[in-house]
Parts: C-alpha cells; sequence; structure tokens
C-alpha cells in the first residue's frame, strides 16, 4: 500500500471480525426476506464503494441472486447540494417486472442518491425495490430517507475502507476506519 495507515487512521471504527458479524446478520436477514419467491433477486451495487460489502455479502447469501451495478454523482458534492443526480452508469434489463432489487451501499450520508434510486427504479417498473447499506450516518441526513437493512449507525466521522476512500485511496483497507484530519485538511 503507497500509504501509511498508522500515520492516517486515527481508529478502527469496524475491525474485520465486526465487519464478518455484520455481513453474516445481513445475508439472513436477506435469505428470510427473500426465500421461496418466484421473482428474481438483483443485487445492485453503487459503485465504487459498496463493491467490497458487496462481494462478501454474496458470497453468504445463499437464495439465488443475480448481480448489477450503478454509478452515479451527485452535482455540487462537497459544496451545497442541489440533490440532483447523475447517473453515469445506468441498469438496463428486459424484465423488470420480475425483479426484486436490493440496492446495495457502503454508506448513507444526506440520503440523496438513495431516495433517487429508490424511486428511479420504482418507475423503471421493478417488482420491489428495497436498500440495504453498511454504515448509516442519521446526524447528516437532508432528506427524509431510511434504509431496510443497516450494518452499523456510525457517528459523523470521515470514514474510510472496506470500499469508501478519500481521494481514490483506502477503498482497499479490510476494515473500517476513521481518517487523521491532517490527511484531509492538507496540514502535515
Ligand atoms: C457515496 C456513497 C453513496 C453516496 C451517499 O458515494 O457510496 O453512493 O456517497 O451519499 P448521500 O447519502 O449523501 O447521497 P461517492 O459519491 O463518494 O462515490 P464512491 O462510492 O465512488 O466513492
Amino acid at each position: 500500500m503507497n500509504y501509511d495507515i498508522q500515520n492516517d487512521i486515527a481508529k478502527i471504527l469496524l475491525s474485520e471480525d465486526e465487519i464478518e458479524t455484520i455481513v453474516k446478520r445481513i445475508s439472513a436477514e436477506i435469505d428470510a426476506h427473500y426465500r421461496e419467491r418466484d421473482s428474481r433477486l438483483l443485487l445492485l451495487g453503487i459503485l465504487k464503494g459498496s463493491v467490497v460489502f458487496m462481494g462478501d455479502l454474496m458470497k453468504h447469501i445463499t437464495v439465488p441472486v443475480e448481480i448489477d451495478f450503478m454509478k452515479v454523482s451527485s452535482y455540487g458534492a462537497g459544496t451545497v447540494s442541489t440533490g440532483s443526480i447523475n447517473i453515469m452508469l445506468d441498469l438496463y434489463r428486459k424484465d423488470f417486472a420480475n425483479t426484486d432489487i436490493l440496492i446495495i451501499e457502503d454508506i448513507i450520508d444526506s440520503g440523496r442518491t438513495l431516495s433517487y434510486l429508490v424511486e428511479y427504479l420504482r418507475l423503471k417498473g421493478a417488482k420491489s425495490v428495497r436498500t440495504c447499506t453498511l454504515l448509516d450516518k442519521p446526524s447528516r441526513r437532508e432528506v427524509d430517507f431510511e434504509a431496510d437493512i443497516v450494518g452499523a449507525i456510525i457517528p459523523n466521522e470521515f470514514v474510510v475502507g472496506y470500499g469508501l476512500d478519500y481521494d481514490e485511496k483506502y477503498r482497499a483497507l479490510p476494515f473500517v476506519g476513521v481518517l487523521k484530519p491532517h490527511v484531509y485538511s492538507g496540514e502535515a
């Protein structure tokens, strides 16, 4: 790795063991909810942050699943949010009416991304649309949105690892950690 974890990470928020426990709990929940359905279950990962969580989840889920991905970006990120979402990679399916979609996210912050996507996929005609996030920061919410499945509720700290980045770095860390402020404030 081309960064110094000891120097960049203030503390571990979720260890590898804690994440594994969460993944097992959530996959059992998904199995129970989607058991005995005729429709197809699609795990829809939102790039890029969800990839590690989604990869672990799909290994533990025992009901048949399909996977696909969307990529979105919000306009005005880092400034005043306009609430507009830009679809960079769309989802194409012939059989939305027979597809139960479970959106997989790494984190909910303002809630704008998921609240937009749920509406968007319902309008496309999906049989059902539910949401699953590893992390939830309810203190940052700007729109009224609750995920159906939440791994852990976390405080408003700058978290990286297990898919989450700062400036595209740290995604490969196997745990979720809090970034030291000097890394993103640019101070030594
Ligand atoms: C993050 C995260 C969600 C979104 C949540 O993605 O993965 O998609 O932001 O924020 P919201 O609740 O305020 O809408 P990001 O734009 O950082 O892209 P990335 O996953 O590629 O890092």
